[in-house]
């Protein structure tokens, strides 16, 4: 971690940033940092600047603008079944889905997964080019994107239609993943692991999950799934999920894409994928082997963040904190920096991205 500490420090550029700590990884950086002479460097960032802003308005993909770049263009062809031979570990990946109002929660995130040593299995799936190419730029083939891409400006707004969009491609790409014979951990971004959670994953079950809700449970409770509440149906995250490449998994995901069609987006219901992924779990609950995660360590940010004696009674066994139970950007970044979950401001050097 010092060497590439150090190594940005005296590059001076702002695609230097970036540290490896696996071998493969380390081969891959030698090509970028080849073309980033100041005299290449200068236009290419231009070049990414004006057409950032005006590709919108000129409707035309931006892939097809890169295509005399071989070193960019390359990351517009790159497949997921490329990206998971490169980046799986034993089979296994950590994903995470993002647009770029997102970026600054990855590299929040990709910091505590580093922490844990985790970071070379993570696979960001992006949701538009801007994200893509610069997740690469920095640590190359850690992003990949699976089309069609989505418009970014509708996505990122809770409730939005362009959200629902956003969020149902969830179980999509994951079937992808295990369709392609690969086990994967999904994790939304404003999420932080203060531990590592692959000790947690045991035994052979399907899908591994955490409830959202926030009544207590007794230390020792039951790793099923928990029985339906008022709406019917159990309160299910689907921030973090683990599956196995197995067909009960496989056939949660259908189910949940399924649920999904059945109850298209309306504004009036501010839909996004967790009713469906529980509709899922419990009305298959029998065909696939379901696993209900602790909740001392794995609690919900309804309870976290609001119940302090709560916290101080299961104090060092907290593995993942999510930041839910309140809307908007910089209202999460506030209560991250006020935790010291915010670790952008004193653990920067310590991301796979840096420089982001
Ligand atoms: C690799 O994966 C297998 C099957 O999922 C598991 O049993 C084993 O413990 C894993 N090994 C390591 C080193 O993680
Ligand atoms: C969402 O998806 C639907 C159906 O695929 C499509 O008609 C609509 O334009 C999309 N909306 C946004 C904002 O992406
Ligand atoms: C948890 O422990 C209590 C008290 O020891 C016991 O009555 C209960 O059956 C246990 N629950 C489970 C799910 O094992
Ligand atoms: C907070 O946690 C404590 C300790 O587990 C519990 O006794 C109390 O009922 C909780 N308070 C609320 C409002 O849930």
């Amino acid at each position: 971690m010092s060497s590439g500490f150090l190594h940005q420090r005296t590059l001076h550029n702002p695609f230097s940033t970036q540290f490896y700590t696996s071998p493969s990884s380390s081969a891959n950086s030698k090509k970028p940092l080849s073309i980033l002479s100041p005299t290449v460097l200068l236009p290419l960032l231009t070049l990414i600047v004006v057409l950032g802003i005006f590709s919108p308005w000129l409707g035309v993909p931006q892939n097809l603008f890169f295509t005399s770049n071989p070193e960019i263009s390359k990351w517009g062809h790159y497949t997921l079944d490329q990206a998971l031979t490169f980046v799986a570990k034993n089979g296994t990946v950590i994903v995470c889905i993002v647009s770029q109002p997102y970026l600054p929660f990855l590299n929040n995130w990709l910091i505590s997964v580093a922490m844990q040593k985790r970071h070379d299995m993570v696979l960001v799936i992006a949701e538009d080019y801007h994200s893509l190419y610069k997740v690469n730029e920095l640590w190359p083939g850690h992003a990949v994107l699976i089309p069609p891409v989505l418009d970014v400006e509708a996505s990122h707004k809770f409730g939005s239609m362009g959200f629902f969009n956003f969020t149902a491609r969830r179980p999509s790409h994951l079937l992808k993943i295990l369709e392609l014979g690969y086990s994967v951990m999904y994790n939304d971004v404003d999420m932080v692991w203060l531990a590592d959670p692959f000790p947690y994953l045991q035994g052979s079950h399907d899908v591994y999950f955490t409830d959202d809700m926030t009544a207590i449970k007794p230390l020792n409770h039951s790793h099923d799934l928990p029985p339906p509440g008022k709406k019917g149906r159990p309160y299910i995250c689907s921030c973090m999920i683990f599956l196995r490449p197995t067909d009960g998994a496989k056939l949660i995901l259908k189910k949940w894409l399924e649920e999904l069609q059945m109850e298209p987006w309306s504004r009036t219901k501010k839909s996004n994928d967790q009713p469906a992924f529980n509709w899922a779990l419990m009305k298959n609950a029998k065909e696939a082997d379901l696993y209900l995660l602790p909740q001392e360590a794995f609690p919900t940010g309804g309870l976290y963040f609001k119940n302090k004696t709560w916290v101080k009674e299961t104090k060092g066994r907290h593995v993942i904190i999510h930041n839910n139970y309140i809307v908007g950007f910089e209202k999460k970044i506030k209560r991250f920096r006020d935790y010291g979950f915010w670790l952008v401001d004193d653990h920067k050097q310590e991301s796979p991205l840096g420089g982001l």
